[in-house]
C-alpha cells in the first residue's frame, strides 16, 4: 500500500454485527460488542496512518424501529465505548464530531456526545465522525428548512440557493466528501447514508461481516481504493 495516494476521508458502513452473532449461536449484543473493537482498531490504524477524516455509521434514523432491547444494548455500549475510549482519542490528537440530528436522542447520550467533541474540539489530529442518529434524507430536509429560515428572514435570495448553500447547512459542512466508502456484510446499498456527499465517492462492498473487519482487510480495501481511477465526469 502506497501511503502517498490514501483517500482524505473515508466513510465506513459497519454491518453485519447481528449476523456476525447469529452464524456463533450468540445473542446480536455480542455481535454490535465485538463491532465496537473492530471500529477501535479501525479508528486506531486509520489515525495512525495520516487518514484526515473518517465517519461511521453507527446508529441510523431507521434504527429505531429494532426491538427495544437492541436499540438500548447498542447504544449503551456507544455510550461506554465513547467513556472508556476518550481519552485515548486525546492522547492521539483526534478530533471526534457526532453527525446526525442531536435533539430526539436521550440526554444523556447528548451531554457525552457534546462533552468528546468540546474535550477534543482544538485536537488538529484525525477527525473522527460518528453518524448516530443519522439519515441522509432527514439531513437534507434539516438544511432545506434551515435555507429556508434564511430566505424568510431575507438572509439569502432564492436565487443565491445553490449546492454551496445546501452543503453549508448539512451536519458534514466543514468537510470535504468522502474519498471512499466502505461497507462491510456484503450488502450492496447505501442505507440512508450521506447521500449528498458521496456523488463521487469510490465505492466498495466486501462480505466481510463488521466484527471480522481488520486492519488487514482494511489495506486490501485501501490498495483496491489505490488501484481506482477517478474521472469526474472528464475523460
Ligand atoms: C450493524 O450491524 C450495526 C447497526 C446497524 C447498528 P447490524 O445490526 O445491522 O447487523 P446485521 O446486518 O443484522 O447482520
Ligand atoms: C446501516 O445498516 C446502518 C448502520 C450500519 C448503522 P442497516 O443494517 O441498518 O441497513 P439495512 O437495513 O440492511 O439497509
Ligand atoms: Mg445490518
Amino acid at each position: 500500500m502506497q501511503n502517498n495516494i490514501l483517500p482524505k476521508h473515508i466513510a465506513i458502513i459497519m454491518d453485519g454485527n447481528g449476523r456476525w452473532a447469529k452464524k456463533r449461536f450468540l445473542p446480536r449484543l455480542v455481535g454490535h460488542n465485538q463491532g465496537v473493537k473492530s471500529l477501535k482498531e479501525i479508528v486506531r490504524y486509520s489515525s495512525d496512518i495520516g487518514i484526515e477524516y473518517l465517519t461511521v455509521y453507527a446508529f441510523s434514523t431507521e434504527n429505531w424501529a429494532r426491538p427495544k432491547t437492541e436499540v438500548n444494548g447498542i447504544i449503551k455500549l456507544l455510550f461506554d465505548a465513547m467513556k472508556e475510549y476518550i481519552n485515548e482519542l486525546i492522547e492521539n490528537n483526534v478530533k471526534m464530531k457526532i453527525i446526525g440530528d442531536k435533539e430526539t436522542i436521550p440526554e444523556n447520550v447528548m451531554e457525552l456526545f457534546n462533552d468528546c467533541e468540546n474535550r477534543t474540539k482544538n485536537n488538529t489530529g484525525m477527525q473522527f465522525n460518528i453518524a448516530f442518529n443519522y439519515g441522509s434524507r432527514q439531513e437534507i430536509v434539516h438544511s432545506v428548512k434551515e435555507i429556508a429560515k434564511m430566505c424568510l428572514e431575507n438572509k439569502v435570495d432564492i436565487n443565491e440557493i445553490n449546492e454551496e448553500l445546501i452543503q453549508s447547512n448539512l451536519y458534514t459542512k466543514d468537510m470535504p466528501d468522502p474519498d471512499f466508502v466502505i461497507r462491510t456484510s456484503g450488502e450492496i446499498r447505501i442505507s440512508n447514508f450521506l447521500l449528498w456527499q458521496i456523488s463521487y465517492s469510490e465505492l466498495y462492498f466486501t462480505k466481510t461481516y463488521w466484527p471480522d473487519f481488520n486492519k488487514s482487510e482494511y489495506k486490501k480495501a485501501l490498495e483496491e481504493y489505490q488501484s481506482r481511477k477517478r474521472r469526474y465526469g472528464k475523460i
